[in-house]
Parts: structure tokens; sequence; C-alpha cells
């Protein structure tokens, strides 16, 4: 029976992979299938067939010619089409968050929040569309101007990760298009159903509104076609968000290419709590940044960082909060439930394992530490580790799932070195009410991460700002602020408007 989440969204359990254009779905039956699992009870959700080389060839044949058109769509009707999009989506709303918990694992109003995300940033991208922004300059020669202008880089690859299986593809697909790129997206094997409900629902909108194709879809049941992908000339940016270990290599063979690469890679974000600290905001920030997603989210907190003084009262006051919690645990779809599954069983054995590495370099398990083995699912307990040192192996790892080692510091200097000491750069917070402190942290010798925050989590960024991060976390900016100059490519032009041709640097060349 086809489950009332797809129904509810026209998706049947046996969907095409594969977006070609031209309204139509991929009829391919022979290049393997996904069967997207249900993390709550192990079940095959439905199955997906996946795309042909020949499925691939047709998909960025088209969108070359589909960028053509697109290119010359003047960037505020661009926008209108993603406005369509996004208005679509807030109708879809319930359903689709519904299909990502499902999905995913992760909570009903998680997965409702990451369709919200989709629809923020489209609204965010029809203002853009008015405010893709050139500077001009001053010419150092008479009568000429300078400026530069930002033109559409062409086709933009997205491949996502099963962690944010739709809100990802809209921060990429939404703002590219506004840019004037046309978007191919691979997503995460883990979740393509999710991928497929989000396609039909903006490409049904594009159409009523009388706009051309400009989102195309396909999955990989191997990895061939997504080795291909990233080897392929004619994808001018590809935008990868997954592991450092996967994302170095996509970085590597888009670099050999001379092509562009967008990284959003893997977190290991650490909190800071100081003396001063309003523990009324630090707990609960805390609990939801390193059990939200059930750990799964690149922006989870990892590492908490506890001034001496204050060290034992906290301890007490989050093991207290995690019992909570796991009074919550469940079917990810019940919105009274505050943590769902973890989205595979590899995953489990993952969290298994850094737990037992953890015991095994010294640490105590002061909450959680196990699998709930007693029902069908990934399910485990948020898990609370003390007693390590921020150089051990398992803390300097990210371990996606929700264990969060808990360390103590005398001087905030040791606890922002401790924090900046490990090789990702993603996401920060202290939790502070001394201004000194807190300015300190944000400064050039404070954290080294794309994302620091003051007296709020590490998890949950909104799409206004740039989301990313340095160091092993890839250096790539996507969502907000000016992010969307990676998906354009710049031109300096200068341009005569004198009767002579007076050469910069003051050369003399008389002929
Ligand atoms: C991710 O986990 O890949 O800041 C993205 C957050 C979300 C996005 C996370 N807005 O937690």
């Amino acid at each position: 029976m086809t489950h009332p989440v797809l129904t509810a969204l026209g998706l049947s359990d046996n969907e095409s992979g594969t977006y070609l254009g031209n309204g139509e779905w991929s009829k391919t039956r022979d290049a393997g299938v996904l069967e997207p699992v249900n993390p709550a009870d192990g079940e095959v959700i439905a199955r997906v067939q996946a795309s042909s080389q020949a499925d691939y060839d047709t998909i960025v044949e088209r969108a070359q010619a589909a960028f053509k058109v697109w290119r010359t769509t003047p960037a505020p009707r661009r926008g209108e089409a993603v406005r369509l999009c996004a208005d679509a989506l807030r109708e879809h709303k319930d359903a689709l968050g519904s299909l990502v918990a499902l999905e995913m694992g992760k909570s009903k109003p998680e997965g409702d929040g990451e369709v919200q995300e989709m629809i923020d940033i489209g609204e965010f991208a029809v203002g853009l569309s008015r405010q893709l922004y050139g500077l001009t300059m001053h010419s150092e020669r008479p009568g000429h101007r300078m400026y530069e202008q930002w033109h559409p880089i062409g086709l933009v690859g997205i491949i996502s990760a099963f962690n944010f299986p739709v809100a990802v593809w809209a921060w990429n697909a939404f703002v590219a298009a506004a840019c004037g790129d046309i978007c191919i997206w691979k997503p995460s094997p883990k979740t393509p159903l999710s991928a497929i409900a989000s396609m039909k629902i903006c490409n049904e909108a594009l159409k009523k509104g009388g706009f051309p194709d400009i989102f195309f879809l396909f999955n990989d049941a191997g990895t061939d076609l997504a080795q291909a992908f990233v080897d392929d000339r004619r994808i001018g940016l590809v935008s990868f968000t997954g592991s450092t270990k996967v994302g170095r290599h996509v970085g590597e063979r888009v670099a050999r290419r001379m092509g562009r690469s967008l990284l959003e890679l893997g977190g290991n974000n650490a909190m800071i709590v100081d003396e001063t600290a309003d523990l009324k905001l630090a707990i609960p920030a805390i609990v939801f940044g390193a059990v939200g997603t059930a750990g799964q989210r690149c922006t989870s907190t990892r590492r908490v960082f506890i001034h001496e003084s204050i060290f034992d009262d906290v301890l007490a006051k989050l093991v207290t909060a995690y019992g909570q919690v796991e009074k919550k645990i469940g079917d990810p779809t019940d919105p009274a439930n505050l943590m769902g599954p973890l989205n595979s069983s590899n995953a489990v054995d993952a969290y298994l394992d850094a737990i037992e590495k953890a015991k095994a370099a010294g640490g105590t398990v002061a909450s959680g530490g196990k699998a709930l083995s007693d029902r069908k699912g990934n399910f485990v307990l948020p898990t609370i580790i003390t007693g390590l040192d921020n150089k051990s192996e398992v803390v300097q790892t990210e371990t996606f799932a929700p264990i969060l080692y808990v360390m103590k510091y005398s001087k905030l200097e040791d606890a922002i070195a401790m924090q900046n000491d490990v090789p990702q750069g993603l996401s920060s917070a202290i939790f502070t009410t001394n201004l000194k402190a807190a300015e300190a942290f944000l400064s050039a010798t404070g954290s080294d991460c794309g994302i620091a925050n003051v007296n709020i989590g590490t998890s949950g960024a909104e799409i206004g700002g740039a989301f990313g991060g340095e160091k092993e976390t890839g250096g790539g900016r996507e969502s907000g602020s000016d992010a969307w100059r990676a998906y354009m490519r710049r031109q300096t032009n200068t341009i005569n408007y004198s009767d002579a041709l007076p050469l910069a640097q003051g050369i003399k060349f008389d002929l």
C-alpha cells in the first residue's frame, strides 16, 4: 500500500527518480532501484527507479538548451519563477514536511521547519533577483568608464545530503535560478522521495506560470553517474553538501578540470559556557544543538566547554534535560516527539563505535550511551560524555549522532583555543553576559568558524546570512548575504568613450 504521506503529495510507491524536462519523467526501469527506508521502522517506503547514462545525457543537453533561454530572461522575471515555487511549497508545507520526517527521520516540526527554510530562501531569492549588483570603479584613464557585472555560470550541479534533503537544494537552486543558472540535482540515495516531491511541486508551479524547465533531477543507484557529474565540464559549478571525505574527493575532481566547487562539509561545533552565562538560555540551546535532528546536522553541537566554577551544576542540569528528551524519543512524524531515529543502521554502528572509543580513551558516559534495541528502527539515546581531552581522537572526529563531549576550562583563551583546535570550522557559540568575553570570542583572535554566535546555539542558522565554514568544512558559502556570487561569473568591463587610446600604467606605444 502506498504510504499516505506519499499519496498526499501525488507520489506512488514506484517512482521515477529522473526528471528529464518537458514535463517528462524517465521511463528507465533497468538502471537500478533505490529503496529509501523509514528509519523509524526499517521498512522500505517506496521504490525509486534510478537514472541511466542516457537519462543523464538527456538532462544535460536539455539543461544546456534551457540555459540559452534562461540567461536572457530578465533577472526579476526569474525571481518571479522562484516566487511561484515558494508559494507552491507554502501550500504543500505540511505534506512535504511529513515526508521529510518520514524519510529522513527528523521530527515533524523540524521537517516542517526545513520546508519553511525553502520558502524563506525562495523569498530571499525573489528580492535578490533585483539586487545582483556589481560595482563601478573610477578608471585611471580620462574618458574611460569601468564597472563589473555578474553573469550566470550556466549549469549548476547540486549534490545534497540526507540530513537536509530539501532545504539545502533550495538554498542552492533558488538562488542559482534567480542568478540565471539551470540546476541539476542529485539527492542523497537515502532521501530520493523528498527530492522527487520537491521537484514535482516546483515544476508544476513553473509550468502553471508559463516558465521553462530550470530544475532537473537524477538519482544514481551506484556512484558512476555521480562521478561523471563531478567530472562533467559542462557543469560549471558543483555544489556539494556531505562528509569531508567525499567532499575532498569532489573538490579535487572538480579542481582538476578547473571547474568551480562549493563545499559544505563536516563540522565539529562547540559551545563555550562561561561563568556569567544565563543558563536559562544555555541549557536548552545545548540540548537542541546536540539532540535536534538526532545530532545529524552539520551544525549540531558536539562539544561544550564549561567554566570550571559552574561545571558540576551545568552538567547536572544537562543530564536532567536529557532525561526529559529520553521520554520523547519516537516516531518522528508524531509532533509530540522531540527526537527521532538515526537515519540508518550504519549511523547506529558509528554511534556505538564512537561511544566505545570514548570509553577506551577514558571518557565517562554521563547520560545515554546505548541504542534502543528493544524496538524497530534506528533509535539511540542522546549521549553525554565527560572526562575526555579535546585532543582525543574521538572528540576530534565528527560522528553524525547525538553524542556530546562535555569538557571543563578555567581561562577563556584556553576554551577558545580548544574550540578552534579541530580540523573542522563550521559553527560555534558562546554563552556569556560578559561583553568582553563575547567580543573576544567574535574577534580575529576568537572563533575560527564560518558561524560564531553569542547566546544562541550552533545550529539552526537563518537563511539571511552566508552559511558555511572554514578548514575541512570546505570554505563554501551558501544561502544569504552575497553567497549568490558563487553562482555567477564576474566580468570587468572598461569602456573608452574618448577619442584617444591612453594605455594603463602610463605605457607609451606610439605607432
Ligand atoms: C546542514 O546540516 O547541512 O543551521 C545544514 C542549521 C540549518 C542548516 C543545516 N539551517 O542547522
